[in-house]
């Protein structure tokens, strides 16, 4: 089924609700990663040279229904230079706009309604508008009032960057050029069964990292000493490894390890096998060995598919070693001309962002858990509602 886009849609003097991700870092009221708002400017300025009046709606954290300041989008407002509406309810602001004009309702998530895709709620939201655009690719894995329930009211559209993220990650799902390498790193084992189940069919190699990593290096027998992971995800971390044999991927698990004896980013850092590591020595950074043997194979492979950080990435320079080599190998053989680069995930995009290669990469994902639902293989409510 196609996929129904703005491209060719007439929106002069249309009221537009066009649904953004821009949940986004903030320290103390400034935005420290603009990367979705940035990504979400290509739709906002073609329907804006369309003439369309567009209201903007987007979430910011989880309030949990209430009206708490503490998650307002007004510092987004104030990034973009757009006027801030109170309550994203409130149309009153309707009438004194021109074509091309450009607000941003405050947080949808102030109401409870949104997140449980109530009828009621999607039909307030949808009211007095005349199409609606949905550019949030981020938040497209969750059915709510905002992705789904106003879909369902309204014409509905994808904006230019839902559509190119569906392309991208279809792209490389359905014809990646071999060999195709997937690194999953991160912490939970738990939230990344599914993704590493597909690419454990999908992919040639998986290397797996992070306190990913350390619980399957528990379950495989290894000492882990005071270091974060979870003992109860042994048998889906064998699962998964009998599950990637049986699909002839070679897996990869850390070889040794950047251990401390505490869990801060200042705290003096050690290179230790696994072998050697003492029930205080607390693991935060992939190893030497593993690091190197990680850059080769990235040196090998066609196609890399990147999600999680293999170590405390935002604890630089100590911390950030196996990750940041992660990063420049791929960027390195992207500008050369040699690797088709698709990196998903907040942590993961930040890492590239701090060592200054994130343009080099092929295609980078504003998708956290979208990106990892996609990969899946999952049905997306808020794609599949757009579709026809
Ligand atoms: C994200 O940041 O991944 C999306 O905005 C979804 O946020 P959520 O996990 O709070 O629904």
């Amino acid at each position: 089924m196609n996929l129904r886009t703005i491209e060719n849609l007439d929106v002069r003097g249309k009221y537009v609700l066009l649904r953004d991700d821009f949940n986004v870092q903030i320290v103390d009221g400034k935005i420290t990663d603009a990367f979705r708002i940035e990504q979400s400017m290509p739709t906002i300025n073609a329907l804006r040279a369309g003439g369309a009046r567009i209201a903007i709606c987007a979430h910011l954290g989880r309030p949990r229904g209430e009206r708490n300041m503490e998650y307002s989008l007004s510092p987004v407002a104030e990034y973009m230079k757009i006027p801030l509406v109170a309550d994203c309810l409130d149309k009153n602001f309707m009438k004194n706009m021109h074509d091309g004009d450009v607000v941003l309702l405050e947080n949808v998530r102030f109401y409870a309604g949104e997140e449980k895709n109530d009828a009621e709620f999607s039909r307030q939201l949808a009211d007095g508008f005349d199409i609606f655009v949905n550019d949030a690719f981020a938040v497209s894995h969750r059915a709510h009032a905002s992705t789904v329930g106003v879909a369902k009211i309204l014409p509905s559209y994808a904006g230019l960057l839902l559509a190119s993220e569906i392309e991208n990650l279809t792209n490389v799902m359905e014809n990646p050029a071999r060999p195709l390498l997937a690194i999953v790193g991160g912490s939970k084992v738990s939230t990344k069964i599914g993704v590493l189940r597909a690419l454990a069919k999908l992919a040639d190699t998986l290397i797996i990292g992070g306190a990913l990593g350390t619980t399957f290096n528990y379950a495989m027998g290894g000492r882990v000493g005071n270091s974060l992971f979870e003992a109860d995800q042994k048998q889906n971390a064998l699962d998964i490894l009998e599950y990637a044999r049986q699909n002839n991927c070679r897996v990869l698990l850390p070889l040794d390890k950047g251990v401390a004896k505490e869990f801060t980013a200042t705290a003096p850092r050690t290179n230790k096998d696994f072998t050697e590591i003492a029930d205080d020595d607390v693991i935060i950074d992939a190893g030497i060995a593993t690091t190197e043997r990680d850059v080769s194979e990235i040196r090998g492979a066609s196609t890399v598919i990147w999600n999680g950080t293999v170590g405390m990435a935002e604890w630089q320079p100590t911390w950030s070693y196996g990750s940041f080599a992660i990063a420049r190998a791929i960027a390195e053989q992207t500008r050369a001309g040699k690797l088709v680069s698709i990196v998903g995930g907040g942590d993961t995009v930040a890492a590239l962002q701090a060592c200054g290669v994130k343009d080099d990469i092929t295609y980078v994902s504003t998708g956290g858990g979208a990106f990892l639902e996609f990969i899946e293989g999952r049905d997306l409510p808020g794609i599949s509602v757009l579709r026809g």
